[in-house]
């Protein structure tokens, strides 16, 4: 191979940048001339190209975002847009092409291999539910993000002695509510993956009053309702709980919805290495004429997999985590 490509795609995750970087240098370290698609699939179809040298991607590693922009394509779900795309590529004499992102962005790299590019995959989401790595880059610094926020909402919720109800991102995975829920002490975590009584939600609110506790921590996941339906009347799932609560219980409640500030910020040191880590191997695949892969980390280990079994699978949450999070709260 001469020359391949490179591009972000769909929700942007922390990590992102120290991922392009990677592809970028063990490209060139590589001997192969780096293409950068701007705004992903959309860039592919309208001809956004830039060739990347070593200063292109320098002073990002530490950067949230994506340098070469994001989008989600809805043209590229398209033949007509696939095709477009692939005589950008041949224009462009591509011959292999990583993508960084999510399901969304897997799929629409299939798309591309189906047409006779080779495609490697770097998951890259916020949400961590691709199946082929423990953990997806950008996981770690929302999760850490999460944490930060609850700490300091613990601080008020303790001042005021309320009940605090805090919304997190997952469309339709818990990943984020389990793990922050957990780290961040909450009484409750609702998640998509496991039915949930609001009736037992309050309850425990009410005995940790009976037995002293001041204020209760509620991490509710964006699609623990069910996605696309997190929101019903254009009530978030985390007004819809604190709405219940509230009610039910008769106590002070106040509802956070973190939105978009979880996909921002400096990534972790644990986000910039696992980007690095396979971004690089992402390069190593491509050059020994691998196609429709996904690298990941499991077990610590670097591992590909193949895009045609990951996609259309769930990734499973760990329940005893969720157990364990309930133990701890309810004495
Ligand atoms: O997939 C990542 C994610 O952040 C989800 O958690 C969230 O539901 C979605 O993206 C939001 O997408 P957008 O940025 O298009 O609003």
């Amino acid at each position: 191979m001469k020359c391949i490509g490179v591009l972000t795609s769909g929700g942007d995750a922390p990590g992102m940048n120290a991922a392009i970087r990677a592809v970028v240098r063990a490209g060139l370290h590589a001997g192969v001339k780096v293409i950068g698609v701007r705004r992903g699939y959309h860039g592919l179809i309208h001809g956004e190209f830039q060739v990347m040298t070593p200063r292109s991607v320098a002073d990002i590693i530490h950067r949230g975002g994506t340098i070469l922009r994001t989008a989600r394509s809805e043209e590229f779900r398209t033949p007509a847009g696939q095709q477009r795309a692939l005589d950008n590529i041949r224009q462009q004499q591509l011959e292999g092409l990583v993508v960084i992102g999510g399901g969304g962005s897997m799929r629409g790299g299939l798309a591309l291999s189906d047409l006779g590019v080779p495609i490697i995959g770097v998951p890259a989401t916020i949400d961590n539910d691709l199946v082929g790595t423990d953990v997806s880059i950008g996981f770690d610094t929302a999760t850490n993000t999460v944490v930060d926020a609850i700490n300091k909402i613990r601080d008020t919720a303790t001042s005021h002695e309320r009940i605090y109800v805090i919304e997190v991102m997952g469309r339709d995975s818990g990943f984020i509510a389990l793990h922050a829920g957990l780290a961040g002490g909450a009484e409750s975590i609702l998640v998509p993956e496991i039915a949930f009584d609001l009736d037992d939600v309050c309850r425990r609110i009410v005995d940790g009053y009976q037995r002293g506790k001041a204020h209760s921590i509620i991490v509710v996941a964006e699609g623990a309702y069910g996605s696309p339906g997190a929101a019903k009347n254009g009530e978030s799932a985390g007004f819809r709980v604190g709405k219940f609560i509230r009610e039910k219980t008769g106590f002070e409640t106040r509802i956070t919805v973190l939105g978009h500030l979880q996909r921002g910020g400096t990534p972790t040191v644990q986000d910039r290495i696992l980007a690095s880590r396979l971004a690089a191997y992402a390069v190593e695949l491509l050059l020994e004429g691998e196609d429709r892969l996904l690298t990941g980390m499991v077990n610590n280990q670097l591992r590909a997999t193949p895009l045609d079994d990951i996609l259309g699978q769930t990734k499973e949450l760990d329940r005893s985590m969720y157990e364990l999070a309930n133990v701890l709260a309810s004495v």
